[in-house]
């Protein structure tokens, strides 16, 4: 029933795969306000959105993709009120989308009447199945959209006061051949003329994830490598994660020369999201590499988030659920417990606690009640660790031992989590009130 639903270029001329690691962080963009709000049960009204645009600005996003302005009133006013208000700081880029209409092109200019600069992002669909099934186009008849809506785009910016740069996405990229991406990309750069004190940015979206990551990796590099003004062309990776790897194809993507992101705060998006850039960012960080996002209070972001959203974050979700540096059974405990007493004994370098991958205290977690909780898979050393840590007891070996099971066995009979005051309650009761 299914065939294999992807264009890979030619694996000879891969390089990406020689390289080790990332080693400096992309350009950001948020897409939060725009793929993200769309995607919404109820999207955010003025208010939310104006919130969420504070939350992104002191997160340190210096690109954020404010909406689409021509398709909706409350986008509209919402860019108004941006400007208007004098709400976008200088060293902030706002983006807009448009499709390839003229009066769409014309309403998204109006939009950003007085605005000092921003970037204008061209859409259309180019792939196998949006030609043949909802535009009924030939190629060249979908090249002609984009390289009429280019044009368009560049008289309007003519027209209207401020500093504009142009980004064209062919929507759907990864169900495009990707000779005719490149064909298409190339064609509207050249309508563009991209210098290098005026770069355009195209980006390659995974509109929907049709692979595994190392084929969109390997269509970003064909493309890029191919594309002609290159250096004065941003290349930009937008992963959605129909898959469930968004951040692996932006991560193999970045390798195969994907200089900027686009995605949001904790993937969300169309249908399972746009690639999470906390994720992202925070496993860069993990390697050693400066994200240029400050993420120092993940649960801040995460309350702000599920309040503007209305939606909720997995205790699984990487980095930012209540569970991830959470560790319950035993085994887990007593490594983790061992790991911290060897990092206080001496100043350490690096981060090699057993169990997590991070230092939760670089993103606003807790040791206490965040990394060892204790109920009935739980063992003496994560018991003792907790007495420790909230009441300074160092219990001998054998008590701790007798201790644990006496705590494991209160758990496994009420069937429920232990907390570190009921511990200190059930020792008092084992060995002082007797
Ligand atoms: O996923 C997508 O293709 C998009 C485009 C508009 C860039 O959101
Ligand atoms: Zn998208």
């Amino acid at each position: 029933k299914y065939t294999k639903g992807y264009f890979m270029p030619p694996v000879s001329s891969l390089k990406w795969t020689q390289k080790e690691n990332i080693t400096e962080a992309p350009i950001w963009c948020s897409v939060d306000l725009r793929d993200g709000n769309q995607a919404l049960v109820v999207p955010m009204n003025l208010e939310e959105k104006i919130e969420f645009f504070q939350l992104l600005v002191k997160l340190g996003f210096k690109e954020i993709e404010v909406g689409f302005p021509a398709a909706s009133e409350t986008e509209f006013t919402f860019l108004r009120t941006l400007i208007e208000q004098d709400m976008i700081p200088d060293d902030v880029t706002i983006q807009v989308l448009t499709q390839s209409r003229e009066h769409i092109i014309r309403k998204t200019f109006e939009s950003l009447k007085g605005a000092k600069k921003a970037v204008v992002h061209l859409y259309n669909s180019t792939s196998v199945a949006q030609r043949e099934q909802v535009f009924r186009k030939s190629k060249e008849e979908i090249v002609e959209i984009a390289v009429s809506g280019a044009k368009l785009l560049k008289q309007c910016a003519q027209e209207t006061e401020g500093n504009f740069q142009f980004q064209y996405s062919p929507e759907s990229f990864t169900g495009t051949e990707v000779d005719f991406a490149l064909e298409i990309c190339n064609a509207v750069l050249d309508v563009w003329q991209p210098t290098e004190d005026n770069k355009v940015i195209i980006n390659l979206p995974s509109t929907v994830q049709m692979s595994m990551p190392h084929v969109y990796a390997s269509q970003i590099e064909y493309v890029s490598d191919n594309l002609k003004y290159r250096d004065s062309v941003i290349v930009s990776l937008h992963p959605h994660n129909d898959r469930g790897t968004g951040v692996a194809d932006a991560e193999l993507g970045i390798l195969a020369g994907g200089q900027r992101v686009e995605g949001t705060l904790l993937g969300n998006g169309e249908r399972t999201g746009n690639v999470d850039i906390i994720t992202l960012a925070l496993n860069m960080y993990s390697h050693g590499v400066d994200p240029g996002l400050n993420f120092e209070n993940l649960p801040e972001i995460v309350a702000a988030y599920e309040k503007l959203t209305k939606m909720k974050v997995s205790e699984r979700h990487p980095y930012a659920g209540e569970l991830v540096f959470t560790a319950f059974s035993g085994s887990h405990q007593d490594a983790i417990a061992k790991g911290m007493k060897w990092r206080e004994e001496a100043e350490r370098e690096h981060w090699s606690v057993p169990y997590l991958p991070i230092d939760p205290l670089d993103i606003g977690r807790q040791y206490e009640g965040d990394i060892i909780r204790i109920n009935s898979q739980s063992g003496k050393g994560g018991v003792a660790y907790l007495l420790q840590q909230k009441f300074g007891l160092d219990l001998p070996a054998k008590m701790r031992e007798h201790l644990g099971y006496a705590v494991k066995n209160v758990s496994d009979r009420m069937n429920k989590e232990i907390s570190t005051d009921e511990i200190h309650q059930i020792f008092m009761e084992e060995y002082v009130n007797i």
